[in-house]
């Protein structure tokens, strides 16, 4: 990122700094934000700038509201709120993002004040990246601190288009995130294991595929595993499955006997007669499934093989759950795979972000991880090797 202006290069006393967060929070019926993380994430640098006595602007999406105005269920009115409880001060939430209620706002800020803009994606302008809505966001502000990595991966106006027109700095997530995944992917700690879940081979080929070329031990668990398996020549009953990339699974299986990858699959399965947390289940072979049933997590063999791979690991990058885990039923080869990965303490042990998190979270184990990322796309793309718009904009 030696190309890239940090924050701390930027001297922000008295300026008005635009910074991107991202604030796509959960919110539930009640308007309570239910998992703060992505706003504590952003505190270091929002913190940074008041310590400073910058005038803080802040934007950010939450949602994907149409883009023809202001929707109560997209407000960011939940997000201003917990970031005031978090930080101790007044955060003025404008009611629009770049119309009059958010100049008014603006102009009348004091060092010191924080304003957060009504969602930027109200207007349909932010996804096109148009030109005009950059410039109005930029007309904002000195200053644009991109502190959401969690949307790096977009190409929109708040994200890329208003860096070109301002001087723009990445904020402390945006270097932390961008940083240690990228020095994982580079110089990985020795045996590196990646263990790669979630429901689609075809979501998550680019990423086993780049990986594969990184890791020592490749372990694969999830919906997508049942495409696996068929690679393999197995039945898999009613299980989740993508015909059309069974050949693509088994060019993986090729792939990694090639390189000298483990990669390793399920030798048992928990199937269930139903989609249901009450259904009738079995622990059945891997390649021994019962037609008429479906695979809804790894079996416990599967889970011991797999935490004693993460047992020797020296670094560990995980994504994708290993089974359904949302329903009690089903959780337990996640749960298995999360406590192998937190009792590794001497591994570093990177969590890219989306379900995977929710796991570590449900399991209350997120204290134990090295590194958890609060970008879900934003983190398998950059893992994918490509590039993301939302850091190229930042570089000089
Ligand atoms: C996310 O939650 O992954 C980011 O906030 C990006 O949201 P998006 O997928 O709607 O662009």
């Amino acid at each position: 990122m030696a190309d890239i202006r940090s924050i701390e290069e930027l001297d922000a006393q008295g300026k008005r700094v635009l910074v991107r967060v991202d604030f796509n929070v959960p919110v539930d019926d009640a308007g309570n934000v239910t998992d703060d993380t992505r706003i504590r994430a952003a505190l270091p640098t929002i913190e940074r700038l008041l310590d400073q006595g910058a005038r803080v602007i802040l934007a950010s999406h939450r949602g994907r509201p149409a883009g023809e105005g202001f929707e109560e269920a997209f407000s960011l009115a939940p997000a201003a709120g917990r970031l005031a409880e978090l930080i101790g001060r007044d955060v003025a939430l404008a009611a629009d993002t770049v119309g009059e209620g958010a100049q008014a706002k603006v102009a009348a800020m004091e060092p010191g004040d924080v304003v957060l803009l009504e969602n930027v994606r109200f207007d349909k302008r932010e996804k096109k990246n148009d030109p005009a809505f950059a410039e109005a966001l930029a007309a904002l502000a000195d200053a644009y601190v991109n502190d959401a990595f969690g949307t790096a991966h977009r190409a929109h106006a708040s994200t890329a288009g208003v860096a070109a027109l301002l001087p723009a700095y990445a904020g402390y997530l945006m270097q932390r995130e961008v940083g240690t995944l990228t020095g994982m992917l580079d110089e990985p700690k020795r045996p590196f294991v990646a263990i790669l879940g979630g429901s689609k081979v075809s979501d998550k080929i680019k990423v086993i595929d780049a990986l594969m070329e990184k890791a020592d031990v490749l372990i694969i668990g999830g919906g997508m595993c049942f495409t696996f398996l068929l690679a393999q020549g197995y039945a898999v009953g009613t299980s989740l499955k993508e015909d059309d990339w069974v050949a693509a699974a088994g060019d993986m299986l090729a792939k990694a006997e090639q390189r000298g990858v483990k990669l390793l699959l399920p030798v048992d399965v928990v199937v269930a007669d139903a989609f249901a947390n009450d259904a009738r289940t079995e622990v059945v072979a891997a390649d021994a499934m019962p037609e008429g049933m479906m695979g809804l997590d790894i079996g416990p063999k599967t889970a011991a093989l797999y935490a004693d791979a993460i047992a020797g690991a020296a670094s560990v990058f995980w994504n994708g759950p290993m089974g359904v885990f949302e329903m009690p039923s089903f959780e337990a080869g996640t749960k298995a795979v999360a406590e192998a990965v937190a009792a590794n303490q001497g591994a570093d042990t990177i969590i890219g972000g989306g379900d995977s998190v929710a796991a570590v979270n449900k399991f209350d184990l997120a204290d134990a991880m090295t590194f958890i990322s609060t970008g879900g796309g934003a983190s398998m793309e950059l893992v994918q090797g490509e590039a993301l718009p939302g850091v190229e904009a930042l570089r000089r």
